[in-house]
């Protein structure tokens, strides 16, 4: 696995995008190497949403350093330490201790149900694994991914994605792998209704252990989700929109169920959020067929995976909906790219506060 050399002191920066998932991931049967209980599947989304994020490995370095939107965080202890496992997993692979300076921006508000952690996490093992010179194949990359957040591995591969639940211990057979590419079925569109751009109450992380331990509704959830993620692949195959959305709709109040069924109750979704499920329930019926399908995540913003052609029609239900403060609409992407150099975001005051504090 391991060609070159670290890629010592120079900066490796990448973007890649959130995922919006049709059949969700929600609860682990392996906290630490993050193994969910069912699979999952995606459509990545294009860049007009992005993580941007810049690495550097260095001897020079102290210690590891995280900036995220020009905020240097504390990755000491709790969630951000565990997120960065993924780092050391990679500088194993590299047989290196250098330290890393990691420095990402979001263009959208982190942390509120827009999928801050896939892109983030998906972005950073990219680039990170390229400035370590490591050449992983993107099914190690999703692995990798996997353990910094679940969704994130499916950020690794572009158009709809399955992340295989797999059932061995070590985590081996639980990656990511791309159903068809982002040209396959075009035409489909996620119409975003920010409803909230408020952090969430709950961390996903947080909230999926303690419906693991608290709700009986989630006995049989993993069953269901994983006969939906066949059923959503089968649809994407076969460009079957109207079997796409009652799966996609379908799913996502399951999830939300069982997290309603969580002992105390977790709820994501607000009287907006609701709002938007009864419009596009009144739309689909009004059109005498499925032309669109709500799914939400871990916060209330709503996501209605529609049709190009249908995409208008969308918007218009959404407009007389008092609460929604943006309306975005977005095609299908790619999985990380690398950019230049010229685009990384290190700068020298980073640098040198860095070299500065080793002295
Ligand atoms: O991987 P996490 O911790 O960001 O979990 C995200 C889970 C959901 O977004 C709610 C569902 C999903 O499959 O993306």
């Amino acid at each position: 696995m391991n060609k070159e050399r670290i890629r010592e002191e120079a900066s490796y920066t990448a973007r890649g995008q959130p995922n919006i998932a049709f059949v969700k991931y929600w609860g682990k049967r392996d906290e630490r190497l993050i193994l969910p209980y069912n699979s999952s599947v995606s459509m990545t989304l294009d860049p007009s949403i992005n993580t941007t994020t810049s690495v550097m490995f260095s001897e020079k370095f102290k210690e590891d350093t995280l900036y995220i939107n020009r905020d240097r965080q504390d990755i000491s202890g709790g969630e951000a330490k565990e997120r960065f496992a993924l780092i050391n997993t990679l500088r194993e692979l590299a047989h290196t201790d250098a330290k890393a300076l990691i420095v990402s921006e979001n263009n959208f508000p982190t942390a509120s149900g827009l999928a801050s952690s896939a892109s983030g996490i998906a972005t950073l093992a990219y680039a990170a694994a390229e400035a370590l010179g490591l050449e992983l194949s993107e099914k190690e990359l999703s692995i990798i991914a996997r353990q910094g957040s679940g969704s994130a591995c499916r950020s690794i591969l572009g158009g709809i994605v399955v992340w295989h639940r797999g059932e061995k211990p070590d985590g081996s057979d639980s990656f990511a792998e791309q159903v068809v590419n982002e040209g396959y079925w075009e035409e489909l569109r996620d119409v975003v209704a920010i409803v909230s751009t408020d952090k969430k109450r709950v961390s996903s992380r947080a909230g999926m252990k303690q419906t693991v331990a608290t709700s009986l509704l989630y006995r049989i959830r993993p069953q269901i989700a994983e006969e939906y993620a066949g059923v959503a692949i089968d649809a994407v195959k076969n460009k079957d929109f109207g079997r796409l959305a009652e799966t996609i709709m379908r799913d996502s109040s399951n999830m939300h169920a069982v997290m309603l069924d969580t002992y105390p109750p977790i709820v994501y979704l607000n009287d907006v959020s609701v709002r938007v499920m009864y419009a596009i329930y009144e739309l689909n019926k009004a059109e005498g067929r499925n032309v669109a399908a709500y799914t939400f995540d871990a916060g209330a913003n709503a996501h209605i995976i529609t049709l190009e052609k249908d995409a208008e029609r969308v918007e218009e239900a959404l407009d007389g909906i008092e609460g929604i403060s943006r309306i975005l609409k977005l095609h299908q992407g790619g999985g990380p790219v690398l950019l230049g150099s010229e685009k990384s975001l290190i700068s020298n005051e980073i640098l040198d506060s860095l070299y500065q504090a080793r002295s």
